[in-house]
């Protein structure tokens, strides 16, 4: 199988992790493995990395391009919301240096049968995990138009959510809609329609169906109850001063980061009026990207995939 991916930002992903030997590695995104071989080799001759992924392809892939690590890699087709189970039974207390590199590869949107994108017609799909019971056919032909709204609005910061939703209702109502280009033909019809004024593009126009696609797609695969939830006690899988890289691709998924990093950094999160501490909570860690990072210029010229990259670190106490 072909798997076509330029690991982002992978310059500053290494400068952050500086892989070592004798450290111990994860990474909850593996896709194609492109950092991970970079890891691995950084930390040569006996670093170890455990490597998730929760699709199947993607697992492929690593397993055929990581394969030369021998057993200093392991592979598991699972979401990084498991991370905490995956590290007890490999028997790992704890990692030197973990990576999160979200959003889609460019195999999954470049794959027409994945159903991810409008620039093929294909069945609509949009599942990461292909053993997902819930895909974009079924949450686009049967949400609840409020529902539908909602996710358009939300994981979209799509201003003309209700116009959309109410467009898919009627559409869907002829028959269920089938493929990405039927949805995509709808949305942009609905836009087409709307007298509310384009805001001022700073870049060329996206397809107006893009925010649409991206909602779906972030309601299908869950992607921001996953991130929130490993965000919740992520700063455990960490050794002491063992270090979390977590790249993003859309502002939703930043703010859930920037959040948690704060939270962590904080010696206490009682509400301001008590007072005195009653939280029990102490500092977990230390930011070390007071802002994001952002790739550069030449970087987003052989990879304009990756202009919308924000990275941010931290390392536990
Ligand atoms: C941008 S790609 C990672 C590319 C990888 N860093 C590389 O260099 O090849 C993101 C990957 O994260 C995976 N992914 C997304 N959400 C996930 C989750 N909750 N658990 C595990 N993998 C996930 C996707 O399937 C995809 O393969």
């Amino acid at each position: 199988m072909d798997y076509e991916h330029q690991p982002v930002m992978l310059r500053e992903v290494l400068e952050i992790l500086a892989p070592k030997p004798a450290r111990r590695y994860l990474d909850g995104t593996v896709g194609g493995g492109g950092h991970a071989r970079e890891i691995l080799r950084q930390s040569c001759p006996d670093g170890e990395l455990l490597g998730l992924d929760c699709d199947d392809q993607a697992i492929g892939a690593a397993g055929q391009a990581l394969a030369g690590f021998g057993e200093r890699v392991t592979l598991h087709r699972t979401g990084f919301t498991r991370a905490r189970e995956v590290l007890d039974e490999a028997g790992w207390p704890g990692v030197d240096g973990m990576l999160l590199d979200l959003g889609l590869s460019s195999h999954q949107l470049d794959t027409p049968e994945r159903g991810f994108g409008f620039r093929s017609d294909a069945r609509l799909d949009m599942r990461m995990d292909r053993c997902g019971s819930v895909d974009a056919h079924e949450l686009v032909n049967s949400l609840p138009v409020r529902e539908l709204e909602k996710i358009i609005r939300d994981f979209g910061e799509e201003p003309r959510a209700r116009r959309i939703a109410w467009a898919i209702d009627a559409r869907r109502r002829q028959g269920a809609i089938d493929s990405t280009w039927q949805l995509a033909e709808t949305v942009a019809r609905a836009m087409a329609g709307s007298t509310r004024r384009p805001r001022k593009a700073r870049r060329p126009a996206a397809h107006p169906a893009t925010r649409t696609f991206q909602a779906v797609r972030i309601a299908v695969n869950r992607e921001l109850e996953n991130l929130e939830s490993f965000l919740e006690s992520a700063y455990e899988l960490l050794c002491a001063k063992g270090r979390l890289v977590i790249i993003s691709f859309h502002s939703l998924e930043d703010r859930l980061v920037k959040r948690a990093f704060h939270k962590w950094g904080l010696d206490c999160v009682c509400p301001p009026r008590l007072p005195a501490c009653v939280c029990g909570w102490a500092r977990k860690a230390t930011a070390l990207t007071r802002k994001p990072q952002v790739p550069g210029i030449d970087e987003i010229r052989a990879n304009p995939r990756a202009r919308s990259a924000r990275l941010r670190a931290v390392e536990r106490l």
